[in-house]
């Protein structure tokens, strides 16, 4: 094929030249872009706590403490591995086929469990939950963001102020705590606010500094920068569509960049991470992690980004659940 002609040849060599590059388009922020370390892919392993059983056939079958539950899982494309047997012993099945709201949407096999069930994570007590969106009030993947971000938190060996955006039943917020941040709360739902809260009860950790805001989290982000106010690591972990307490409408596409910056503003002088999670969205982690790697120029460290995966017990197969980038300031 013949290729087209170029219309201003000299022009298009100056600026393609190696080593010259066009100005800058406004608003990109300047300075040299962070290192970069992609793709990392962060597994979590079975556990006592947890585990992925098995999985398939569009569904996954998990174990939360005592019991095993099966939900649907758009993912598990293959077969499960195990005897359907196995899977029969489940003590919760998420059905979702009435218009009820709470456990009326999960059938139970055996005897009726409570709505409510003691969990834990790595020694922290939390209530599990039985909830008309077949979550159960924690995202296991997130394990491995959590005990990167205790592991930066006790390194400092300095006070580290934490906030936690969309921080639903608290988990995040209470391994921060526990590893010995002030933690700052954000979610837009009353009823996990007061669900989280509670897991601090449960937890043993009532004496620890945390502040419960029930908030939009663009909205208080953007308090917080007029205000002045910083944070030393902030994790963001936005559902693709959701609403503040006053309505407020968040679209992921829409609103992610503007947040990012924020949140790049409101960092402390000496900042330690930022930790951004998305799921159910059609993007890859690519496009998260050049997001947070442009707004993150100047500022030195490593933007790292990949999927959050659980491996299976059954077949060691890997359940993506999630992508995310992060910004870690060594
Ligand atoms: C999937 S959860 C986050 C999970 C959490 N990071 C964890 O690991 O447990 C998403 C949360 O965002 C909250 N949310 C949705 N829209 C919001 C908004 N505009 N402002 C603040 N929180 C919002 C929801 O109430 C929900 O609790």
């Amino acid at each position: 094929m013949k290729p087209l002609r170029d219309r201003n040849p000299r022009q298009r060599q100056r600026s393609d030249a190696p080593g010259r590059q066009p100005a800058a388009a406004a608003g990109r922020r300047a300075g040299p872009l962070p290192e970069e370390r992609l793709p990392l892919i962060l597994e979590v392993l079975p556990d006592e706590d947890y585990a992925l059983l098995d999985s398939g056939g569009g569904r996954k079958l998990e174990r939360y403490g005592p019991y095993r539950i099966v939900r649907p899982e758009g993912q598990a494309l293959w077969q499960p591995a195990w005897e359907a047997a196995e899977w029969d012993k489940a003590d919760a099945v998420f059905t979702g086929d009435t218009d009820e709201e709470g456990m009326g949407r999960w059938r139970f096999p055996g005897t009726p469990l409570g709505e409510t069930w003691p969990m834990r994570h790595d020694g922290i007590a939390y209530l599990g939950r039985f909830t008309s969106f077949r979550h159960v009030g924690v995202f296991p993947e997130q394990a491995s963001h959590w005990a990167h971000m205790a592991g930066l938190i006790e390194a400092a060996r300095r006070p580290v102020k934490v906030l936690n955006l969309f921080g639903y039943t608290g988990l995040a917020s209470l391994v921060a705590a526990r590893a010995g941040a002030q933690v700052t709360h954000i979610d837009a739902s009353k009823k996990a606010i007061a669900w989280a809260r509670e897991n601090q009860e449960v937890a043993g950790l009532g004496d620890r500094p945390i502040r419960w805001i029930c908030e939009d989290a663009v909205k208080f982000a953007e308090r917080e920068k007029r205000r002045g106010n910083s944070y030393d690591i902030i994790l963001l972990d936005p559902p693709a569509y959701g609403r503040g307490p006053k309505g407020e409408v968040w679209q992921l596409f829409e609103h992610l960049p503007g947040l990012v910056e924020t949140c790049r503003d409101i960092l402390s002088p000496r900042p330690l991470a930022l930790v951004l999670t998305a799921y159910s969205i059609r993007a890859s982690f690519f496009a998260v992690h050049a997001l947070v790697r442009d707004a993150f120029a100047g500022m030195g460290g490593r933007v790292e980004s990949g999927e959050l995966v659980i491996r299976e017990q059954s077949a060691g197969r890997a359940l993506s659940t999630s992508l995310f980038s992060r910004w870690v300031a060594r």
